[in-house]
């Protein structure tokens, strides 16, 4: 298949495009190019065959014609940047995806999968049980408010000649050659790494489901290999068995992890309204070829020997080559891109 992966030059995208090149997919990238150069050494199949650079808000239907399926990663992808620009998230997020989806349905496109994420479930609480894919949204963050807005305008896509997929995500982890480390198992496990100590900010109470990026990967290319019309749901909780955890427990398989670390709960932050636990029943049994490979355990081991490959020097491990949120306000800072999130040309 061709396929066409937005977001490629992001977290997920080098690990995303090589699951699709292993499979023999012909991968075309599309990106702004936020982080582009921000690539640790990564080998060939991490790049996609074609790259096209661009905005998803100014995109066109000519970026789309002769593919055959969309990955939709593109995004401002991070509660604390949806923070500090609430607009431009809903703008990027919600309209990038709307735009895509009309551009990729009007050159033909009939399989659309886009990256949703599980923190549309928010402020859920563990009350609600283990939530599927029926539960009432409850978004907290403005970038889980543009996720609830990005699956409804392509949900209004959807007809028999366009059939977009959401696969809701649980929070990721994971080594990638574009590592972050704002993700609440990579930055514990970056904190603990450098400092000893593995500070909890909230109580420790919310819960979180929790996904290895290359799991989320292999759900990507199951839902764009399964035949349009084939599916009997087309929307999917993706993570895996017994994959929600406290964020104390999170803390506690980072600390098990890491040699001669310890754990403070400071609770400094109150109490974090974000916390739900999710049902992932449907994924593994409903989407054909899924199978997730990796626990937190094992992911845990993956980032402490990612992590002692590079100094534990907290100034740059927590700077902006590894801290979304730094490297947008950089990038602000240095007037290269502009107020809306456009590059001015103006060179770092
Ligand atoms: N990382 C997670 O925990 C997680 C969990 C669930 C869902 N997701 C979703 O998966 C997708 C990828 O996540 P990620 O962690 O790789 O994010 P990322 O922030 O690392 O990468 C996103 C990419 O999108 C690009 N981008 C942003 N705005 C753009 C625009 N206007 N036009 C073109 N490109 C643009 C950026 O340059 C970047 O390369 C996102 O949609 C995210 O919401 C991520």
């Amino acid at each position: 298949m061709r396929v066409l992966i937005t977001g490629h030059c992001g977290y997920i995208g080098p690990v995303m495009t090589r699951v699709f090149r292993k499979a023999g997919h012909e991968v075309t990238g599309y990106d702004t190019g936020y982080f582009r150069e921000q690539i640790e050494d990564a080998p060939a199949e991490c790049y996609p065959n074609h790259e096209l650079k661009g905005d998803i808000r100014d995109i066109d239907e000519s970026a789309f014609r002769g593919i055959d399926a969309v990955v939709h990663l593109a995004a401002l992808s991070n509660d604390p940047i949806g923070d500090i620009v609430a607009a431009k998230t809903e703008a990027i997020n919600g309209g990038g995806t709307a735009r895509c989806g009309q551009m990729a349905k009007r050159a033909g496109v009939r399989r659309f999968v886009m990256a949703s994420s599980c923190s549309l479930y928010g402020a859920s609480g563990a009350a609600a049980g283990d939530l599927d894919e029926s539960a009432p949204f409850a978004p907290v963050s403005a970038y889980a408010k543009s996720k609830v807005s990005g699956e409804a305008a392509l949900q209004a896509l959807a007809d028999a000649t366009f059939e977009p997929i959401m696969l809701r995500n649980a929070t990721a982890y994971g080594v990638s050659p574009r590592t972050r480390l704002d993700l609440v198992l990579n930055n514990l496990m970056a904190y603990g790494y450098t400092t000893g100590v593995i500070r909890v900010l909230s109580d420790g109470t919310p819960w979180r489901p929790m996904v290895h990026i290359e799991d989320i990967s292999r759900a990507a290319l199951a839902a764009a290999q399964a035949p349009v019309g084939s599916l009997r749901h087309t929307v999917f909780n993706v993570g895996g068995i017994d994959c929600n955890y406290s964020v104390r427990q999170i803390a506690e398989v980072a600390a098990a992890t890491l040699p001669n670390c310890k754990i403070e709960i400071t609770g400094e932050n109150g109490n974090d309204p974000r916390s739900y636990r999710v049902n992932f029943t449907r994924v593994l049994t409903e989407l054909p070829g899924f199978a997730p490979q990796w626990n937190l355990e094992k992911g845990a081991v993956e980032l402490r020997d990612w992590l002692q490959l590079h100094e534990p020097d907290p100034e740059r491990l927590l700077g902006a080559k590894f801290i979304r949120l730094k490297r947008i306000q950089d990038l602000r800072a240095g007037n290269q891109i502009d107020a809306d999130f456009r590059w001015t040309g103006a060179r770092a």
